[in-house]
């Protein structure tokens, strides 16, 4: 695990911006696996950026987004997909039919997890993974106590995770839904490159079990110690926890 300790969110964005350019470059099909959140946004603004100035195309390639909300309706405006579209692929000219995201509206809910594994699967897996990571350890929606062999499969949130995510939802907690369809530790950990961008004194604890705690389900991220290839992207403050 590296682990890297910028100055601002403009050299954390550059430096995850630069992971996705130098892949791009020689494989301009790549797939990419994203998070939703505050975290990854500077990345996705450098990259949107790049398009934007002719230096990089991003037209070939496809995302699989780690999660969605269960219950909300397609196209609403804090549903992960809707964010993920308005942050990254939309202004980065990446054709919504190679956006993917699991089905949180689907009927049967199991059946589009598997779905949804099958669906990675068969783009041949994720070559990086950008991850941010909750104030409680967790990376997608694989709260504490997640199997560390998990695969997608439905979640209950945990009430912090929601009222860390009550802002989505003009700051109502009770707005903010109780299930979610989320990518599982071990399918994460299938990506071949995963960098984690964590900011703010907020995910101090977390980054800390993160980099120097046992591997555990208690703290979910953990497992990326057993990763060959992760880049951890931190601020001051969210490296203040580091020994
Ligand atoms: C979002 C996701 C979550 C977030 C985490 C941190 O797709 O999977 O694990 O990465 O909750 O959220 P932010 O970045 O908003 O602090």
């Amino acid at each position: 695990m590296e682990v890297v300790i910028c100055r601002d969110e403009e050299e954390i964005g550059r430096l995850g911006a630069d992971v996705v350019s130098r892949l791009v470059r020689t494989r301009p099909e790549a797939v990419l696996g994203v998070a939703t959140g505050s975290s990854p946004r500077p990345v996705y603004a450098e990259l949107v950026a790049r398009v934007r100035a002719g230096e990089l195309d991003l037209s070939g390639v496809s995302t699989f987004s780690l999660d969605e909300y269960v219950g909300l309706p397609e196209g609403h405006p804090a549903s992960y997909r809707t964010e993920i579209r308005r942050e990254l692929t939309d202004p980065a000219g990446i054709p919504p039919e190679r956006v993917h995201s699991p089905q949180g509206s689907a009927g049967d809910l199991p059946a589009a997890a598997r779905a949804y594994e099958k669906r990675i699967a068969a783009a041949g897996g994720v070559d990086v993974q950008l991850l941010g990571i909750g104030s409680d350890g967790h990376i997608a929606f694989n709260e504490p106590g997640s199997s560390l062999a998990s695969r997608t499969r439905i979640k209950t949130l945990t009430r912090r995770t929601r009222e860390d995510n009550a802002r989505f939802f003009d700051g109502d907690t009770d707005a903010v839904p109780t299930h979610c369809l989320t990518q599982g530790l071990a399918t994460i950990m299938q990506a071949r490159h995963v960098v984690l961008v964590a900011t703010g004194e907020g995910k101090a604890r977390a980054v800390a079990q993160l980099v120097e705690g046992a591997v555990s389900a208690r703290w979910p991220a953990t497992v990326l110690q057993w990763h060959p290839h992760v880049s951890v992207l931190l601020d001051e403050a969210a490296a203040a926890g580091l020994g």
